[in-house]
């Protein structure tokens, strides 16, 4: 059972992961599930608790961005900007593979992706433990990322042995992730450093490095959870969505940068930063309610829109059977 420590019990979480247990910790983006990246065991048991495929790399929390030469095999100048400009931040570079990254961190490639978050409670426990920290989102694999402890005790509080408790991550979406292992930077993930920022500071585009989900207009749904099916919707259509739905006599909720008087509903900041904070949160919030159907209209501006789209995306796309 997962034992809830408050977060400046920053000495019993790195002892815990010295001697290989899994501890989550808050990053300034979501909850991560932290092993030492150096230890295969660690690592296989963040897998067997996330129930993820091990071919499924892990990224790798660096406490200063000093030690990114000592983990990476080589960095390129690109890589070496960015770190610099957005260390400690919502950015992930994948790098080539350097020592102490034991092979099941990374499921075996010889990359590694690398971030130094921004949260001072993951500064604490990263610099305590002394080394390199693998973590992915503590969730399930195939549910939400984590926002809060309680979150994190909800997948995973049988499957864990702590959670340092440092309250509501303020991004609210993960790490932008970006290959800067060649003289191109790749996009893999969109995130929390929206990517014409990262452009400015290396001077050049960024390749679209996406495989991800089919940009298509119109609607997309799937189960992203038990019982709810996701809509993402344009603003103009979610009221005949919703009347539609009800008149089916489907259970519906509306999660929408306006207020609306259907209920449930749910309505989040226009601008993209503050929806992607609530966002997740949101989703759980939704679910509990044992809704048939969860209608989402995206927020109409901010940088961090991407990102926010990527999500709800992917949380409307038909699942892998
Ligand atoms: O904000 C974040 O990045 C959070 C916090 C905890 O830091 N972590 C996170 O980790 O989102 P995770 O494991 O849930 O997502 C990691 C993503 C995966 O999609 C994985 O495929 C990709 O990063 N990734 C990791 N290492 C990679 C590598 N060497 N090459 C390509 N993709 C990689
Ligand atoms: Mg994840």
């Amino acid at each position: 059972m997962v034992e809830v420590l408050p977060p400046d019990a920053i000495e019993i979480a790195a002892a815990a992961l010295a001697a290989g247990q899994l501890v989550a910790f808050p990053t300034e983006t979501v909850y991560g599930l932290g092993a030492d990246a150096g230890d295969p065991a660690a690592v296989t048991a963040v897998f067997e608790a996330k129930g993820r495929p091990s071919g499924h790399p892990l990224i790798v929390h660096l406490a200063d961005p000093g030690d990114l030469d000592r983990h990476a095999a080589t960095v390129t100048p690109e890589a070496r900007k960015l770190a610099a400009a957005f260390w400690p931040g919502p950015l992930t570079l994948v790098v080539a593979r350097g020592p102490g990254i034991a092979a099941e961190t990374v499921g075996g490639l010889e990359t590694v992706g690398i971030r130094v978050p921004d949260h001072p409670v993951a500064l604490d426990l990263l610099r305590a433990f002394g080394g390199p920290v693998a973590a992915p989102s503590a969730n399930r694999f195939g549910s939400v990322s984590p926002t809060t402890a309680e979150h994190v005790i909800e997948d995973l509080g049988r499957l864990i042995d702590y959670v340092l408790d440092g309250g509501p991550c303020p991004v609210g979406v993960e790490s932008t992730i970006v290959d800067v292992t060649g003289s191109r930077a790749i996009l893999l993930r969109p995130g929390g450093i929206a990517a014409p920022e990262i452009e400015s500071v290396i001077g050049a585009p960024v390749v679209d490095g996406r495989s991800g989900p089919v940009r298509a207009s119109g609607m997309l749904a799937s189960h992203y959870a038990p019982n709810a099916t996701v809509r993402l919707v344009e603003a103009d259509q979610a009221a005949a969505i919703i009347d539609d739905a009800a008149a089916g006599g489907a259970r519906v909720g509306l999660i929408a940068p306006f207020a609306d008087r259907h209920r449930p509903s749910w309505q989040l900041p226009d601008d993209a930063t503050g929806y992607a904070t609530a966002l997740y949160a949101t989703l759980r919030a939704a679910d509990r309610r044992g809704l048939d159907l969860v209608v989402v209209v995206p927020p109409s501006t901010g940088e961090l829109r991407d990102a926010v789209l990527d999500r709800l995306y992917k949380a409307a796309a038909p699942r892998p059977a």
